[in-house]
């Protein structure tokens, strides 16, 4: 593997992302990193959270990746902006980071009949305003309703995001955001961790509200990116193979990670 694409997330959730990615744009070669050492990152202030972030794409750029996405909500809401604008002319001009913000507020506006989303999200995506700046941009019309869930990521990173304790917090934080307006119709999960709560969501959630998941939005964004960006398509290597890093460890990775990705894996310790 000379250039694989770079998948980042601060612990597991981006195998939701990489999964639907692998599956549209199975020739390319891929690289993960979870930093579960250091997640959660919702919780942590924006310098911390640009300081991680910085360091994990520094070194996707060491092993030769031309293109790196954020598979983190948090780390694109709170760190790929000065990334992009201050730190990219340095490190690798010509390399490129993506998130996946972007995508999912191009798109979000075509789902919703009734003109009002609910987000979901870590408390640093929600406190970070990020879906409604982006989303006004592309729907101007659009209400944006938000719900900060602080306790799903350790559910789902503690295994007991398919237990009846998990109904719990499930049922408070959706009945906290469907409370603030009763025309919401569309949730995304802006939280790329959720989609595994997804099963002990249905219900809590009212007949005719639709539920999005990024995964299949960012893949096809990189598609279409891929498609317009030929040179770029072209410096990424194309040999099927995927590798996968941790910074905490590769036993506790690869048992967890088989979930969120849906196959085996296994992992590399990587130590920042
Ligand atoms: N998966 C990350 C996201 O999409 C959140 C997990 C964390 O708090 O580290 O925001």
């Amino acid at each position: 593997m000379q250039q694989p694409i770079g998948v980042f997330d601060s612990g597991y959730g981006g195998l939701t992302v990489l999964k639907e990615i692998v599956q549209q744009l199975p020739q390319y070669d891929y690289l993960y990193l979870g930093d579960n050492a250091r997640s959660p990152y919702g919780t942590r202030s924006f310098d911390t959270v640009y300081h991680y972030t910085l360091q994990c794409v520094q070194w996707f750029f060491s092993q030769g990746c031309e293109l790196v996405i954020l598979a983190c909500n948090t780390a694109s809401a709170k760190a790929l902006r000065t990334i992009q604008q201050n730190d990219l002319a340095a490190i690798g001009a010509d390399k490129r980071v993506l998130g996946v913000i972007r995508p999912t507020t191009e798109t979000i506006g075509n789902y919703s009949r009734s003109g009002a989303v609910g987000i979901l999200g870590t408390n640093g995506t929600v406190q970070s305003m990020s879906y409604p700046i982006e989303i006004a941009k592309f729907f101007p019309g659009l209400r944006v309703y938000q719900q900060a869930c602080p306790l799903w990521v350790p559910l789902i990173e503690n295994n007991e995001y398919n237990t009846e304790g998990a109904d719990y917090f499930v049922a408070k934080y959706l009945g906290e955001l469907m409370m603030q307006s009763p025309d919401i119709d569309t949730l995304l999960l802006a939280c790329t961790h959720y989609p595994l709560l997804l099963p002990r969501m249905t219900r809590f959630i009212p007949p005719g509200v639709e539920v999005i998941s990024q995964g299949t939005i960012v893949a096809r964004s990189l598609t279409d990116y891929l498609r317009r960006h030929p040179a770029m398509a072209e410096r990424c290597s194309k040999n099927g193979q995927l590798a996968f890093y941790t910074t905490d460890s590769v036993t506790d990775f690869d048992n967890h990670a088989a979930v969120f990705f849906g196959k085996p894996v296994q992992s590399v310790h990587l130590a920042l």
